[in-house]
């Protein structure tokens, strides 16, 4: 069965595709709003502490799963260990994909809704969406964002259902460097505005006073969503992997490149967040109100802000496709289906829930569960619970449950890597990874 598996063709494809699965809304709208609501700057280190101390070591752990295993993450469980239980890390991931895919279709919809207004030569002003004076909340409360939501999932099944290789590699190699040097470009742009200090003082002056159990947990969940980790994603991919890619290289430099992007993103959108006097906490809608001031004003606007929509929708299909790989190896592998039928099962779902979700900003807004909308309940229990738990579990499973020669192996691969450095990462993963997730969810829980 291994034989037969697709392998990634390049190396470019490898780091491409990894992150591609990586970098997408979670660096560009969810980091901004998280830091936003959760003060700025302290939460910004906390939150690189995460993604170098517990991230690195659990995307390792994945890629040693994926690659010795070849499988999707209940195989991989199954062919590691004789315990049945393992499973239950991936039921919950999942779970955790499908509540995921559900969410974050509606916020693709959302730059498709900006993509084709900015393409009609609209760009917002202070009012909000694209100068239809309405703004974001009168667009986000109407029937077009279940619309866009459906749209968006039609594309994402396009390109599962084309394949491992073919849709998916091709596609991130050529654009997400794109993506990057437009981004540098709105950086610079953003860093020379008048007034730009105080937002550049809200993102990287840490101000510890701010910092309670929910930046904590805030911190850790945007670190395991934003690395697509914690459910089997990385899994998934370095089960293509060949038997040369490097994995803690491959590992540091997908958090690095991803962490870089977000701090891009933030350095873009808070200097215009006080610019333009919008509220920093203004949660999930802040960078759909604060990116289009900023195209306002630039000259061109309206092609800057068609580019950004465009390569932001293809930088969420690559997020996406990575997210319904999980599901579609699962109904695949494990159930036999058809790819073509699993594909189209995980899209019905995605779509059913993903409508349940666009509505909760208006016809369903009131219904609260936990004191949330099913948007922000989806989102939370997802990024926030089962995330970090499935992360802290697949540590505990790698550092202690399989053979050490397997991890060893792993991650020498085809090349060197010192003594020293192997113990390292067995460590991380045995202790740090594990202990550091427990720690935030016991903070969560007020029990320290
Ligand atoms: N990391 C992606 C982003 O930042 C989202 C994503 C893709 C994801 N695959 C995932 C998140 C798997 C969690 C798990 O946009």
């Amino acid at each position: 069965m291994s034989d037969n598996r697709a392998q990634f063709g390049t190396k470019l494809g490898v780091i491409a595709t990894t992150v591609g699965s990586a970098v997408g809304l979670g660096n560009i709208w969810r980091f901004p709003y998280e830091a936003g609501t959760h003060g700025g700057g302290a939460f910004l280190l906390i939150y690189i502490f995460f993604i170098f101390v517990i991230g690195v070591p659990v995307i390792c752990a994945e890629f040693i799963m994926g690659r010795s295993t070849r499988r999707n993450i209940f195989g991989a469980f199954r062919m590691l260990h004789t315990r049945r239980q393992w499973a239950w890390i991936g039921y919950m991931g999942i779970l955790a994909s499908i509540l995921i895919l559900s969410f974050y279709s509606v916020v693709a919809g959302w730059t498709l809704e900006y993509l084709g207004q900015s393409a009609a030569g609209i760009v917002a002003s202070t009012d909000g969406v694209a100068g239809n004076g309405g703004g974001f909340d009168d667009f986000s409360t109407g029937w077009r964002p279940v619309m866009w939501t459906l749209i968006f999932l039609a594309f994402n099944a396009v390109i599962v259902l084309r394949g491992v290789r073919k849709g998916i590699e091709k596609a991130s190699n050529i654009l997400m460097p794109v993506l990057f040097l437009l981004l540098l470009a709105f950086c610079v742009n953003s860093l020379f505005m008048s007034g730009a200090k105080e937002g550049l003082e809200f993102l990287f002056k840490p101000d510890f006073s701010k910092v309670d159990s929910s930046v904590l947990i805030g911190a850790l969940g945007q670190a395991f969503f934003s690395l697509s980790i914690g459910l089997g994603t990385m899994m998934i991919y370095s089960s293509y992997f060949s038997e040369e890619t490097p994995l803690v290289k491959s590992a540091a430099l997908t958090a690095s490149l991803d962490t870089l992007v977000a701090i891009l993103a933030g350095v873009i959108i808070f200097p215009a967040v006080f610019i333009f006097n919008c509220e920093p906490a203004a949660g999930p809608k802040l960078v759909f109100e604060v990116l289009p001031e900023i195209f306002h004003q630039l000259p061109g606007g309206v092609v800057w802000s068609t580019l950004f929509f465009f390569l932001l929708f293809l930088a969420s299909l690559t997020s996406t496709i990575s997210m319904s790989e999980i599901c579609v190896a699962f109904f695949c592998e494990q159930l036999g289906l058809s790819r073509r039928r699993a594909a189209l099962l995980n899209t019905a779902i995605a779509m059913g829930l993903g409508t349940l979700c666009a509505m909760s900003f208006g016809s369903l807004s009131g219904l609260k569960i936990f004191g949330l909308t099913i948007f922000n309940l989806f989102d939370y229990a997802a990024s926030n619970i089962m995330l970090p738990l499935g992360g802290m579990l697949i540590s505990v499973f790698v550092g202690w449950f399989i053979d050490r020669n397997v991890v060893k192996a792993q991650l020498k691969g085809t090349g060197t890597i010192s003594e020293g450095f192997l113990r390292l990462i067995v460590f991380s993963l045995k202790y740090v990874a594990p202990a550091g997730i427990g720690l935030v969810f016991l903070a969560g829980l007020g029990i320290i």
